[in-house]
């Protein structure tokens, strides 16, 4: 189990408790669990803490969803002639990441150089994305879900490449010319992640370990979708410098239906596994918005 530091703090953000990847669910669903983190956000302080919020937040949120992602997939390829609800639910979940991505990297290129960078290059001079645990299955899973079920993946594979486009341009806005911290420490070669990176990368967002319920787990996302939901009320996501690329305009310009659908979702699947994906599609879809 890994402890979550408590030299780092951002106001109003507190840990997450994931399973490990490894780990199933205890117990049943149930209701979801609401964790006690503050109702409101006390960033109003500086643009700064603003950033580190939703940086915080946002990436908190991003690894309940790449959990959920991964268990639907999962059950998908168990079950292929049942796959396309399950299926169409994980191309929703990837969208409301690409917004949860937009929401982290919402902060300007100088704010992310003089307060988020220096906080990670702190942690560890290549600290990277690539050494979270609830991602790594993913891009295996996508995959793998685009090879068995091409026909019910086909939404699933736009949804993928957004995303990709929505984190190039993130990079390229936040990172205009230069490279990942892990790269520029590492080099092009190949980069095997150990566990103490694992484990870095936990701490770093506030991560706790140990085996929860659905529901808790749920409770976390959801606490959270309604608090980024709350803060893009007050401040919309930034005007994008990335008005040539259609499926990131696509996602800026629905960014709080996708958001709020998600959190529909959430609530039903909270009723019972799997609820909320037997005979429903989102109502979303790159047309609908
Ligand atoms: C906005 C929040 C961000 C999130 C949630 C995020 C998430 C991730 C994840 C999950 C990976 C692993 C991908 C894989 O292994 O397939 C990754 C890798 C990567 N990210 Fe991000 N990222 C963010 C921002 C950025 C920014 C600002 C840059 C700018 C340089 C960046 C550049 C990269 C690069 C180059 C990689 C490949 C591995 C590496 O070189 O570190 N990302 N990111």
């Amino acid at each position: 189990m890994t402890a979550a530091t408590t030299e780092r703090t951002v106001p109003d953000v507190g840990c997450v408790t994931l399973p490990l990847p490894t780990q199933r669910f205890v117990g049943q669903c149930g209701q979801p669990t609401r964790t006690a983190i503050a109702e409101a956000a006390a960033f109003a302080v500086n643009e700064a803490e603003h950033a580190r919020y939703r940086w915080l937040l946002g990436h908190q949120a991003a690894f309940c969803v790449w959990r959920l992602l991964a268990d639907l997939l999962r059950s998908a390829l168990a079950q292929p002639d049942e796959a396309q609800p399950q299926v169409a639910v994980a191309a929703h979940l990837v969208d409301a990441y690409s917004v949860l991505l937009l929401y982290s990297g919402s902060c300007s290129t100088e704010i992310y150089h003089s307060t988020i960078r220096p906080e990670m290059i702190a942690a560890h001079p290549a600290f990277s994305g690539k050494w979270s645990r609830d991602y790594e299955p993913l891009p295996a899973l996508i995959r793998a879900s685009r090879s068995v079920l091409p026909a019910q993946a086909k939404e699933l594979a736009a949804s993928a490449k957004a995303n990709q486009l929505v984190h190039m341009a993130i990079a390229d806005k936040l990172v205009p010319q230069g490279q990942s911290l892990l790269r520029a420490a590492s080099g092009s070669g190949p980069v095997v992640t150990s566990e103490v990176e694992r484990d870095l990368f936990d701490q770093f967002f506030l991560v706790q370990r140990r085996p929860v319920s659905k529901g808790m787990l749920i409770g976390q996302l959801g606490e959270r979708l309604d608090r980024i939901a709350a803060d893009l009320m007050a401040s919309p996501l930034p005007e994008p410098p990335w008005r040539d690329t259609e499926p990131v305009m696509w996602l800026h310009r629905n960014s709080a239906g996708i958001l709020a659908e998600a959190t529909g979702w959430l609530r039903e699947v909270s009723v019972g596994d799997h609820a909320g994906t037997k005979g429903r599609t989102w109502a979303s879809s790159r047309t609908s918005l």
